[in-house]
């Protein structure tokens, strides 16, 4: 289950419903999608979208995206830091950014046109998008691990358009969920991802 935190307001979301009403109006939409009953722990690639085929091409006809893949990601993906170091910075894209989210946890950071910056940590079965044009930025949680079906309308389109605003910086890539620890007065916040 995803989890919303709006840091500004000291607020938590992790009810499905709530975070479905909480994410519209920005765009984004949220949807709970069974994978354990689906796919198992071993599924290639080939298998993910197979499985998902339904839901993908419902997407598809829905936001006009043509092409769907699953990206992997672990500790030993070669590159991973230059990797991580293209998305952890704000920055949009010219179509949306759409992740279901299949083993593994992420972070994403939404920073809305006039209102206050929100996380949304990613876990096994959750979909989301970030819509064309938002600012946001990515990190990972403690394993550094991360298996995403991704779709596309133009690989182009997901180029990063970064801005050079730093308030990326001002937000810690503390991913919430079961291993959250929440920050101690004495120890520093950051969590390294
Ligand atoms: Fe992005």
């Amino acid at each position: 289950m995803a989890t919303i935190s709006i840091t500004d307001q000291n607020r938590t979301l992790d009810d499905a419903q709530e975070i479905t009403e909480f994410l519209a109006p920005f765009g984004i939409w949220y949807e709970k999608w069974d994978v354990a009953a689906r796919i198992g722990e071993d599924a290639t690639n080939d298998e993910i979208l197979e499985a998902f085929q339904p839901e993908i091409e419902r997407l598809k006809q829905a936001g006009g995206f043509k092409t769907a893949d699953v990206i992997n990601v672990t500790p030993e993906t070669p590159g991973l830091d230059e990797m991580l170091a293209k998305f952890d910075k704000e920055h949009t894209h010219d179509e949306d950014e759409v992740r279901f989210t299949v083993q593994g946890r992420g972070l994403f950071h939404i920073h809305p046109d006039g209102g206050p910056v929100f996380s949304i940590t990613v876990e096994t079965g959750d979909l989301i998008n970030v819509p064309a044009g938002t600012l946001h930025w990515f990190n990972l949680c403690e394993n550094r691990t991360i298996r995403c079906i991704r779709l596309f309308e133009d690989m182009s389109g997901w180029t990063p358009h970064y801005v050079d605003q730093g308030v990326h910086e001002k937000f810690s890539p503390v991913c919430w969920g079961p291993d959250y620890l929440p920050p101690a007065e004495n120890l520093d916040p950051v969590v390294e991802v």
